[in-house]
């Protein structure tokens, strides 16, 4: 049995949305002059994913966004984050803008706008085009300069209607997980990649903030990070070091930088390699944001690993707790703690959860209806983590599950199903979950200031 909603601690004018990002629904990778990203090159290389699969089709987003609209006007969200393919509209990275790549998504605003949908933009959600990672990508600064640039056109294309922008999405996952783990791409385990590719992500995030304020002056921009609260495993000097340096690798190495705080002394050491620095650099990655997002999905439970690469720390599986179809453990009280570390931590004046949620295996009934309990038990637990924190001072506008449709879970592929809506990828046909329909009770029963008594319509 779910915890209520203190739906009253929500403000009157809070954000409903889903999530989505491109590579993952768009699918028309050859299409109207877009060019392959470093998933296109990752996801066809064979082993990288699960069942090889690739987003060649993904969800048909990119033919089918109209249909996706009335989706989201069915839940009765009235927000919607997206990203932008980079490849679609500089698909040499630098260089030539694609006219048709810009129209794609000036449509799917005006549709969004019309549907009283207000887009919230994320310019880069992991899809570098290939051009850019053959020439270095990411550890590069180049790479930080062509990002601004792009973010100038999009801005100055958009920006007249779209307001609420992300530069980057979890840069964490770009740098370590794409250039030391090896498991998302461009696939590298090599250290001084890693720590290289991070500093120019913020570099990057730092150049394209000022690039959009100088395009589109009205704008609200912010970052988008994916934070976990950590355990140590035992309370042994090791592990309680061990997590110290977990929450520096995940969490503070990339918030103090955009506070103006500089990259945490402690992780410099504990990586030990040099930073591409340059004079100002500090200052243009501190460049003022107006809101900061969180993903949360699970906690970190770690212990000291000597041996194990950076930050040498190894996450430990606790037995008897609930879990996800991920594996991820389920913790919704470390969405409150976050949330209100933004605030205290770090100041933060404005919060949206940017994404949560959880996947699970579906089961499709014989009258095609989709029942997913498990879902629809971590969203209310989550909202309810929420609004606790709200309650607290947490200054959050908003909250965007993740995610709209199911899609292509990177390197899980299409057999983690994350979505509010069930996708049967042979017909394209979408199918409201339950998830969904809690979602839009919940929506509609903030909106009528109703639903103090519980989730339940
Ligand atoms: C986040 C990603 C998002 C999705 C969820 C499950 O890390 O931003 O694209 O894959 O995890």
């Amino acid at each position: 049995m779910s915890k209520p909603i203190d739906f009253a601690a929500l403000p009157k004018d809070f954000a409903w949305g889903t999530a989505t990002s491109a590579y993952q629904i768009e699918g028309a990778v050859a299409e109207d002059g877009r060019a392959p990203s470093i998933w296109d090159t990752f996801s066809h290389t064979p082993g990288k994913i699960a069942g090889d699969d690739h987003g060649d089709v993904a969800c048909d987003h990119y033919h089918r966004w109209r249909e996706d609209i009335a989706l989201m006007k069915q839940l009765g969200t009235n927000a919607y984050r997206l990203s932008l393919a980079w490849p679609r509209i500089v698909p040499g990275g630098e260089g030539p803008v694609n006219a048709k790549g810009l129209d794609f998504y000036d449509q799917l605003i005006d549709g969004l706008l019309e549907a009283g949908i207000e887009p919230s933009v994320t310019l880069y959600h992991w899809d570098l085009p290939q051009t850019l990672q053959d020439r270095g990508g990411w550890p590069e600064r180049d790479t930080a300069n062509h990002f601004a640039d792009y973010a100038t056109v999009v801005a100055e294309r958009l920006g007249d209607r779209v307001t609420q922008w992300a530069t980057l999405n979890e840069p964490l996952c770009s740098a370590w997980i794409g250039h030391l783990e090896g498991r998302m791409a461009p696939g590298f385990t090599d250290l001084t990649a890693a720590v290289r590719a991070s500093y120019h992500l913020l570099l990057g995030h730092g150049l394209a903030t000022r690039a959009i304020r100088a395009a589109a002056p009205d704008a609200r921009i912010g970052i988008v990070n994916n934070l976990s609260t950590v355990q140590a495993a035992t309370d042994r000097p090791e592990d309680l070091a061990a997590a110290h340096r977990m929450d520096g690798h995940t969490n503070r190495w990339w918030l103090d930088p955009v506070h103006g705080r500089g990259f945490p002394a402690d992780m410099r050491d504990v990586y030990g390699i040099e930073l591409p620095e340059q004079a100002g650099d500090l200052e243009t990655m501190a460049a003022p944001l107006d809101w900061l997002g969180l993903n949360y999905y699970m906690p970190a439970v770690v212990a000291d690993d000597p041996t194990g690469p950076a930050p040498y720390a190894r996450e430990v599986r606790r037995l008897g707790v609930p879990r996800t179809g991920m594996d991820w453990e389920i913790d919704a009280s470390g969405i409150e703690t976050l949330l209100l570390r933004l605030t205290h931590e770090y100041g933060a004046r404005k919060l949206y959860v940017t994404e949560n949620g959880s996947a699970f295996p579906d089961v499709v009934r014989p009258d095609g209806s989709v029942d997913d309990p498990g879902r629809v038990e971590y969203l209310e637990d989550h909202l309810a983590a929420c609004a606790s924190a709200a309650r607290k001072g947490a200054p959050l506008a908003g909250y965007y599950a993740w995610s709209l449709l199911d899609n292509f879970e990177w390197a899980y592929g299409y057999d983690k199903r994350f979505g509010l809506v069930h996708v049967d990828y042979k017909t394209q046909r979408r199918t409201i979950k339950g998830s969904g329909h809690r979602y839009a009770d919940i929506v509609r029963r903030h909106r009528q200031g109703r639903g103090l008594r519980g989730n339940a319509a």
